[in-house]
């Protein structure tokens, strides 16, 4: 997109943003990570909805709470890029994997993508570090601390999976998923 663009409007023409700073390679980056995390959220939104269909409401909601957490992460992204003067671009969502054959299966697919995302924040701030981005490297500060936590709950989350062996330990599970996993996402 043109981010010198000057829309007109009924009466006088509106300059929509200044000139932005951030180094093109930072900003590719950043662009593809907003998307990668709104990609996310509704990823998490499918593996909420296939708990939900098979009455695990607690993991339905833990799933739902993390597909908020990924639009906020998103946000973030959008609000960075606003402040330095570029307007955000969305690009088409992939659809997400919706057929699993276990809940043990949905753990991994989430920690499956969380080790993707990581990877994906690792690739921001190593091209904020190469252009002597310093906004963009703080930025990524959040949320490399923030991918810490987020495979540290994927990893119990697959461990207390594996654990529950019979219907009434995995309802147990499905009751206290929710507040067992809170210690390690707190954002
Ligand atoms: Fe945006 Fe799951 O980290």
């Amino acid at each position: 997109m043109d981010r010198f663009a000057i829309y007109v409007t009924q009466h006088k023409p509106i300059v929509i943003m200044s000139k932005s700073a951030i180094p093109a390679p930072v900003l590719s980056e950043l662009q593809r990570q907003l998307n990668h995390e709104l990609t996310a959220a509704h990823a998490y939104q499918a593996l909420s909805l296939w708990c939900a269909a098979r009455t695990l409401k607690g993991f339905a909601a833990f799933f739902a709470k993390q597909a908020g957490e990924e639009r906020e992460h998103a946000e973030k992204i959008m609000d960075h890029l606003l402040d330095r003067g570029v307007q955000p671009e969305l690009a088409a969502l992939p659809q997400p994997a919706q057929a699993f054959a276990s809940l043990l299966a949905v753990a991994q697919q989430a920690r499956t993508m969380e080790q993707a995302n990581t990877r994906g924040i690792n690739a921001v701030f190593e091209a904020a570090l190469a252009a002597k981005d310093y906004p963009a490297q703080v930025l990524m500060h959040w949320f490399i601390n923030e991918q810490v936590e987020e495979e540290a709950w994927c990893a119990e989350l697959i461990d207390r999976v594996e654990s529950s062996t019979c219907a009434g330990s995995l309802s147990d599970l499905d009751r206290h998923i929710v507040k067992l996993l809170a210690g390690d996402e707190k954002d």
